[in-house]
Parts: structure tokens; C-alpha cells; sequence
């Protein structure tokens, strides 16, 4: 059994289709299409940065791929809105069976952790929001290191905190670029596809996919 489960944030534990309930000055379209450009662009920057060693903390980042996003939408903006749409981040929905799952691993002595590219002033509001608290006993940020997943040495970060073999530790995303990262570091992953996706090999393959976070419970024969 895995002594410890390390979970990716932005849409693994938490919806990003969630990130418009508060685009209220869009139509639901247009709010469709911003949320979905705008995570595109945060990913792509942070990849173009991690190559160029051009780290910059996630909030920052995710500011910018938001001008960018307003930009190609052709929405004026300043400020206050881009400050206004990013609160957004703070308060995602969680998927709904995440706090049954992350309660009953932790009542099996199986320790709950996240690793994300956020930086604390986004991880920290997250999770006192979605008040996960009490289930998520490590919090490590990449902004620890300054170099973003899918770098090895951001897996790396994971067995600073846990004094475990990787063996024990069982990665988990919805990412498949994530999964493919922390394969490559030779952690054991799950391959969170709620969507009926295809995977986009690139190298690597998770160790098992699910639909949702539940079917990890009945893998593990966890009761
Ligand atoms: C995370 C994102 C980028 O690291 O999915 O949480």
C-alpha cells in the first residue's frame, strides 16, 4: 500500500470549468471561451518559461495569460478587472467526491499531500476557501524551487517532505502532461480522465486510469 497520495491542484482536485461561475459580465459563451483560453495560455507560459528559465510565481503568470486572453477577446480591461477575475483562482469548486476520498485516506493513515505550480498566495486562499484543510497535510509549492511540474527537480520537492521511497508515493492529475512528468520521475500515477480522453502519450504511460477520484479508493481496495 502507498504511504503516501500527492495530488496535482487546477483540475485534479479542483474544476476548472468552475473558474467562470464568476464572469458574470459574460454571456455564458463568451465565459466558456475565456476560462478555456486563459488556462491554455497559463499552461503554455508556464511551459515556455520553464524552458526559458524565466520563472515567475503562478499568480503573476496566471495574470498575464489572463491579459493576453482579454486581449484576443477584444475586452477592454484594467486593473480591477484582471485583479477581479483572477479571485476566480482562490475559489474553484472542488469535484464533488474530494473530500469523501481525501477524509477516508486519511483515516487509513495514508498521507494527503498537493503539489502544484501555484504559489502559496493561490494554494493557501484555495484551500481555506474550499476548507480541504483538515485532509491536506502537505502543501508544497514549486515556487520553493522556482522551477515548474514537468521539471524532475519539482517532483524531486515531494521526497524532500516525505522521507519515503518513491515506490510509497503514488502520484495522481488529471494532466497527462503531469502524469507523464511524474512518471518520468519513476513515481507510480493516476491518470484522472473524467472526460473520455485520449491520453496524449509522450513518453511515459500512468500507472492506472480512472473516471474520478472514487475509482483510486476501489483500486487500492481501500474500505
Ligand atoms: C498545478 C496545475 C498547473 O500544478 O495544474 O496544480
Amino acid at each position: 500500500m502507498y504511504k503516501a497520495i500527492i495530488f496535482d491542484v487546477y483540475g485534479t482536485l479542483f474544476d476548472m470549468s468552475s473558474l467562470k461561475k464568476d464572469m458574470v459580465q459574460f454571456d455564458d459563451a463568451q465565459a466558456t471561451s475565456i476560462s478555456k483560453l486563459w488556462r491554455k495560455t497559463q499552461l503554455n507560459h508556464m511551459f515556455l518559461k520553464q524552458i526559458m528559465q524565466r520563472y515567475i510565481p503562478f499568480d503573476e503568470l496566471t495574470k498575464e495569460a489572463l491579459r493576453y486572453t482579454m486581449e484576443s477577446h477584444e475586452i477592454q480591461y484594467n486593473r480591477e478587472d484582471v485583479n477581479q477575475l483572477f479571485d476566480s483562482f482562490l475559489d474553484l469548486e472542488y469535484f464533488e467526491e474530494v473530500p469523501q476520498v481525501v477524509s477516508l485516506l486519511n483515516s487509513k493513515e495514508i498521507d494527503v499531500g498537493i503539489l502544484s505550480n501555484g504559489n502559496d498566495n493561490m494554494l493557501m486562499p484555495l484551500i481555506d476557501n474550499s476548507e480541504l484543510g483538515d485532509y491536506i497535510n502537505t502543501v508544497i509549492s514549486v515556487n520553493e524551487i522556482k522551477q515548474y511540474k514537468p521539471s524532475p527537480a519539482s517532483y524531486a520537492l515531494i521526497l524532500k517532505y516525505y522521507h519515503l521511497k518513491r515506490e510509497d508515493i503514488l502520484f495522481v492529475s488529471s494532466n497527462s502532461w503531469d502524469v507523464t512528468g511524474a512518471s518520468n520521475f519513476g513515481f507510480d500515477t493516476v491518470w484522472v480522465n473524467r472526460h473520455n480522453e485520449l491520453f496524449d502519450f509522450n513518453g511515459q504511460t500512468p500507472t492506472i486510469t480512472v473516471n474520478n477520484l472514487n475509482e483510486i479508493v476501489n483500486w487500492l481496495e481501500i474500505k
